[in-house]
């Protein structure tokens, strides 16, 4: 199973700061926010990944992290994106490096308190359709921002709301994201949403239509810190009080 690393789009919410470099390149209490999705997928034992990204800071990631080496991985690769896309564009860009193994994505802007193995030994155990990682979250004013599942009575997942007015659930889709190596067939049928990007959720949409898209619920604190200016500091906050990662 290969890892990807999605770290392009704009930052927009996080301006002026991003104004001056990429968002995953901010600090999370003592080092730059991709290093923290960098090691949740390297202790979820993935020693491959390819990193995404884009803009004008690209150059960066590599001067930060080389070859990867020094941060546990045997084989780092990247990827540039012209434009922010979308979150499934960006994926679409790993298909060679993929080489038709299932992939764990994960968006850098993701910071989890637990480890995510026990998800991704999931997904290894039954490699076939779609895996997400949910969170509970409470307030439906925050669930508005995020991917909202819709859960049958069955207990599976019927389908994602982007950003709903009304979320059909008080789980958010977190951006860790197990795939067979059909995502890359799924990604090219995919039609640009209102915000002129491919977007995941309509990918996990495909697979729950199938039904083949399985769910895992987190434990323990979810942060997204590209949300907006306060989850970031969230996020700051809560890492450094309690660090991130953990076994
Ligand atoms: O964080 C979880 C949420 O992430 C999910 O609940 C949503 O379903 C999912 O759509 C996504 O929503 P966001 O609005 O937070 O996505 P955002 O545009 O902030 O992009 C998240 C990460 O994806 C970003 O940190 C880098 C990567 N990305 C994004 C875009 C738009 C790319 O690599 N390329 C892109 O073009």
């Amino acid at each position: 199973m290969k890892g990807v690393v999605l770290a392009g789009g704009t930052g927009s919410r996080l301006h002026p700061l991003t104004q001056i470099t990429n968002k995953h390149l901010l600090p999370i209490y003592d080092r730059p926010m991709i290093q923290w999705a960098i090691e949740a997928v390297v202790k979820a034992g993935i020693t491959e990944v390819m990193l995404v990204t884009g803009g004008a800071h690209a150059g960066d990631f590599l001067r930060l992290l080389g070859n990867g080496n020094d941060v546990g991985l045997d084989r780092l690769s990247y990827a540039y994106q012209d434009g922010p896309g979308g979150i499934a564009q960006a994926l679409g860009l790993a298909e060679r490096f993929a080489e038709n193994e299932p992939v764990l994505v994960m968006l850098a802007d993701n910071v989890i308190e637990r480890s995510i193995a026990p998800m991704v030994n999931a997904f290894r155990a039954e490699p076939t359709g779609a895996r997400i990682l949910l969170s509970p979250v409470e307030r439906p004013e925050h669930l508005r921002h995020l991917g909202v599942p819709e859960i049958g009575p069955d207990g599976r997942v019927v389908r994602i709301l982007e950003k709903p007015e009304e979320p059909p659930s008080a789980y958010a889709v977190t951006g860790v994201y197990c795939y067979d190596a059909q995502v890359f067939s799924v990604i090219p049928t995919l039609i640009p949403s209102a915000r002129n990007e491919l977007e995941i959720t309509d990918v996990n949409n495909h697979y729950a239509s199938l039904g083949v898209l399985q769910y895992d619920v987190l434990e323990g604190f979810w942060g997204d810190a590209g949300e907006s200016i306060d989850a970031y500091y969230a996020v700051n906050d809560f890492v450094r009080a309690h660090g991130a990662n953990k076994g």
